[in-house]
């Protein structure tokens, strides 16, 4: 994992982002167009989910057994946001619970990046690049 990688997981939660507040600004009728907003929401979120549980976590937790509380914490933040995302994904658009249920998953989703670029990004690339580092000059 190099720190491009951590570059394109940042992108990916801007996108995110950029997709909750078209969902957040729109109309309380806008049933149709909300739905479409939840079907990118779940496809952007399937793709980046996969890749920090597959590829991200995995790797974190064998350079950086430190971390390891992190990635346990972590997984179970998918987890949830999974939960939420099988549920919508069988939901009517227009079922009584269905925007409740979308706001519930953005604000999840939201705490979980923000604590992943606040507190876990960056301590993955100073780990990273001490490790970087002793590879260079062992002992
Ligand atoms: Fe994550
Ligand atoms: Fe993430």
């Amino acid at each position: 994992m190099s720190t491009n990688a951590i570059v394109l997981l940042r992108n990916d939660h801007q996108e995110i982002r950029r997709q909750f507040k078209r969902f957040e600004q729109a109309g309380d009728n806008a049933t149709a167009g909300k739905a479409k907003i939840v079907d990118k929401i779940i496809e952007l979120l399937t793709v980046h989910t996969y890749l920090e549980n597959e590829v991200m976590y995995p790797e974190v937790r064998r350079l950086l057994p430190e971390l390891e509380d992190d990635v346990l914490e972590s997984y179970e933040e998918h987890h949830v946001a999974d939960v939420l995302v099988a549920e919508l994904a069988g939901m009517e658009p227009d079922a009584e619970r269905f925007d409740a249920k979308v706001t519930v998953l953005i604000e999840n989703v939201t705490h979980h990046m923000d604590e992943e670029e606040q507190d876990w990004f960056p301590q993955v690339r100073a780990g990273l690049g001490r490790k970087q580092l002793k590879e260079l000059a062992p002992g």
